[in-house]
């Protein structure tokens, strides 16, 4: 629990506290965890793998609004304001999870100032995020949307070694261009250029940036 940064700040009787209140989950790759839609009763906080949250439409369709790894924590919004899950969730890989009921967590928000400060900077990050995704939507063209996004992705989720980073995540082609707001071809059409000149290297559920390539002409 100490690695969370919702508990950076606790000190050890503290997070004996909150460690007697949570039970820890294991998910399979691939179980979704709750639907858009659903009442919530759980806050989730993930231990270990990764987690995608989705919005879909009727024909099956996703878009992913985020991914979780390790000391990120969701479903916090439907037990803060008592309405229906805002998005699904589901299990990228196998994966761990730290899970707190409604009544404990909000407990813990009035409990401990600290945490509900997190909470609510957490919250305030998310909202910049979607601004700018809004932001990039409206503004930029798809080769731009799909650029930024791989170096976004990079940055939040790979790891850097030199002039390159190395992402291992396990999505595929459509919900990076879901992600990016851009048809599933304008995508591929995209990383094939990037390869050409070098400016990412693809792989079974991995992709490398070189950003002395990419600032080199992209
Ligand atoms: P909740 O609505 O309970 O269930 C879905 C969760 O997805 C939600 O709480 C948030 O934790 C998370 N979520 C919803 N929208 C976004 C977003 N735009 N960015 C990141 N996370 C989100």
């Amino acid at each position: 629990l100490q690695q969370v940064p919702l508990f950076y700040k606790l000190n050890d009787k503290q997070l004996g506290y909150i460690a007697d209140i949570c039970t820890k989950k294991q998910f399979k790759a691939g179980t979704i965890l709750f639907r858009e839609k659903e009442p919530g009763s759980v806050f989730y906080i993930v231990h270990s793998g990764s987690v995608k949250l989705y919005m879909s439409n009727q024909s099956g369709d996703e878009k992913i609004l985020a991914i979780f790894k390790s000391g990120d924590s969701f479903g916090e919004l439907s037990l803060i304001d008592g309405k229906p899950r805002s998005a699904s969730a589901q299990a990228l890989e196998d994966s761990v999870m730290i899970a707190l009921s409604a009544n404990n967590f909000l407990e813990l928000l009035k409990w401990n100032f600290e945490i509900t400060l997190c909470i609510m900077q957490e919250l305030a990050q998310r909202l910049r995020d979607t601004n700018q995704h809004v932001h990039d939507l409206t503004f930029l063209d798809a080769r731009s949307r799909v650029v930024k996004n791989l170096i976004l992705l990079a940055n939040k989720h790979g790891s850097r070694q030199g002039h390159t980073i190395q992402v291992k995540l396990a999505l595929n082609f459509d919900e990076i261009s879901r992600m990016a707001g851009v048809q599933k071809n304008v995508l591929m059409q995209v990383m094939r250029d990037l390869e050409d000149r070098g400016v990412i290297s693809v792989a079974m559920n991995e992709f490398t940036l070189h950003l002395d390539k990419l600032r080199s002409g992209s």
